[in-house]
């Protein structure tokens, strides 16, 4: 996406500068939005002792903000975030066991007994769902267990395989593994990891993957791909990759944690079979906090009471019908929809904390717009980099450079024993970013609170950090040469 003035070396110069950077601040209409956040201030992040940080006045602007790149890992706090906690602990506190049916007038907060259908609520924009294809519940690694527990059925003689990429996120992989184990197969057998054909270039073309189910559709259960790679920021494409699965037999699932809040979704248009996220990243819910998934609606019809009426699931209470749920009967029977797919009655402080964010996206204007400010800060981060004096000496992008193909996030690929110190330097002057060793780090402006000017403060620290890390990897190489001479003479 090119930006104004940036063709040719002169205006490169001026693009990567402060008074550009503040000028795209002014023009960006959802600039106000940065003060919804708690961002850290330089201080705070040095700090070392609670009682440094525990004075912080959050109705007031920390007064020299670091420079926060890090909603990939984990989004920052929302301002109403303690202002709904607050008032949850207020009626916990004056009603006691009643806040789950009564519903003070006046309150923003529903009553606990239907805070879970209000969060799928808020969040069936950010994820393009049906009322019912939603459930706000457990967390990432459980919601993608739960799903393989109802729709991963092996056949040995037929569909046993699970394919998934070779460098899913850990978590991710240990499902899979165990859930093949489970059933008495052997994940050399029956999970096929999809490898980049070109380590050096870690991304997975659309093509490629194709070719990938097209060698295993006869044999293949389930897809299990991240919408957005958490290593390179790859976005896939998600309704060409799910359309060829599903014609080829395959039920498809998508871990969503890294494109939730970050970028449109239409899982039900894109004919996704079930989908799960996490809220801690992109939808600043707080570290931990509750997860969520998606169930096309083909598959959680409830026909009749009886278990042949509902595909079978690991069940828990929450998630049978509400009518009769405290009638303590012993008779499981799904609410239909992803809610009857719940075990647990949820944690109201988790869903508190999940709203109050998911109050902030709509006053953003949901995802449209955030999309398209988010297209626009990656592609000034993009085009900084491009014209560092270290770009493709000290550092590579390894996120694909087509904006449809990516989210917020680029990652960068540092040079040999670079990253220790570029890491420490940056954390020196207060910008965060996050590492995945031995050489990338993950830079993610976020669609909601990052700013051009961020992107500008961290091009400067990381040309800082780089070039103290250059001369430290010499000064080190230099000693060696040193004592190896030493010890040859
Ligand atoms: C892509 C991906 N999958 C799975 C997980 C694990 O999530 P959880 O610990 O919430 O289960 C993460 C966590 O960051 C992730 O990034």
């Amino acid at each position: 996406m090119p930006l104004p003035g940036s063709n040719g070396q002169s205006q490169q110069q001026h693009v990567y500068s402060r008074e550009y950077a503040e000028s795209l601040d002014l023009q960006d209409p959802l600039r106000h939005m940065s003060r919804e956040f708690l961002i850290p201030s330089k201080d705070e992040l040095k700090a070392e002792n609670f009682d440094q940080v525990e004075s912080r006045n959050s109705t007031l602007p920390a007064s020299e903000s670091s420079v926060y790149l890090c909603g990939n890992s984990l989004g920052l706090q929302p301002r109403l975030t303690s202002t709904r906690i607050q008032q949850y602990l207020t009626t916990w506190a004056t009603q006691g066991v009643f806040g789950h049916f009564k519903r003070l007038s006046e309150s923003p907060l529903p009553t606990w007994l239907h805070v879970d259908g209000c969060a799928s609520d808020n969040i069936i924009p950010i994820v393009g769902a049906l009322p019912s294809e939603v459930a706000v519940m457990e967390t990432l690694t459980a919601n993608l267990h739960l799903l393989m527990s109802s729709f991963y059925t092996p056949d040995i003689n037929g569909r046993h395989k699970i394919i998934i990429e070779s460098k899913a996120f850990p978590s991710d992989h240990y499902a899979v593994e165990s859930q093949i184990l489970h059933h008495g197969l052997s994940p050399r057998t029956s999970m096929i990891t999809i490898e980049p054909p070109d380590l050096s270039v870690p991304v997975l073309t659309t093509s490629y993957i194709l070719s990938v189910i097209a060698e295993h559709a006869a044999t293949t259960a389930i897809l299990l791909l991240p919408g957005i790679q958490f290593y390179t920021g790859q976005y896939f494409d998600i309704p060409t990759i799910t359309k060829a699965a599903r014609e080829a037999g395959m039920f498809v699932i998508w871990d969503l944690a890294h494109a939730v809040g970050n970028v449109p979704l239409q899982l039900h248009d894109w004919d996704v079979d079930a989908a799960a996220w996490c809220s801690y990243k992109y939808l600043n819910a707080g570290p931990g906090a509750i997860g969520g998934m998606f169930i096309h609606e083909r598959h959680s019809q409830v026909s009749s009471r009886s278990s042949e009426g509902f595909v079978n699931r690991l069940s828990g209470w929450w998630g049978s019908d509400k009518e009769s749920r405290f009638a303590m009967e012993n008779h499981f029977v799904p609410i239909p929809g992803a809610a009857g797919f719940q075990l647990s009655n949820p944690s109201v402080l988790d869903i508190t904390s999940l709203n109050a964010s998911l109050e902030v996206f709509k006053k953003a204007g949901g995802m449209a717009p955030l999309r398209e400010r988010s297209l626009k800060l990656t592609a000034y981060l993009e085009s900084v980099l491009h014209s560092s004096p270290f770009f493709n000496a000290g550092f590579k992008i390894i996120t694909p450079s087509d904006p449809r193909q990516r989210g917020a996030q680029l990652s960068l690929r540092l040079g040999p024993g670079l990253l220790d110190v570029v890491v420490k330097e940056l954390e020196k002057r207060s910008v965060v970013v996050d590492e995945r060793r031995p050489d990338v780090i993950r830079v993610a402006p976020a669609p909601l609170y990052n700013t051009f000017k961020d992107v500008f403060e961290f091009r400067r620290a990381f040309d800082e950090a780089l070039e103290v890390a250059q001369k430290a990897k010499a000064g080190l190489i230099q000693a060696q040469g040193t004592t190896e001479q030493q010890k040859t003479s």
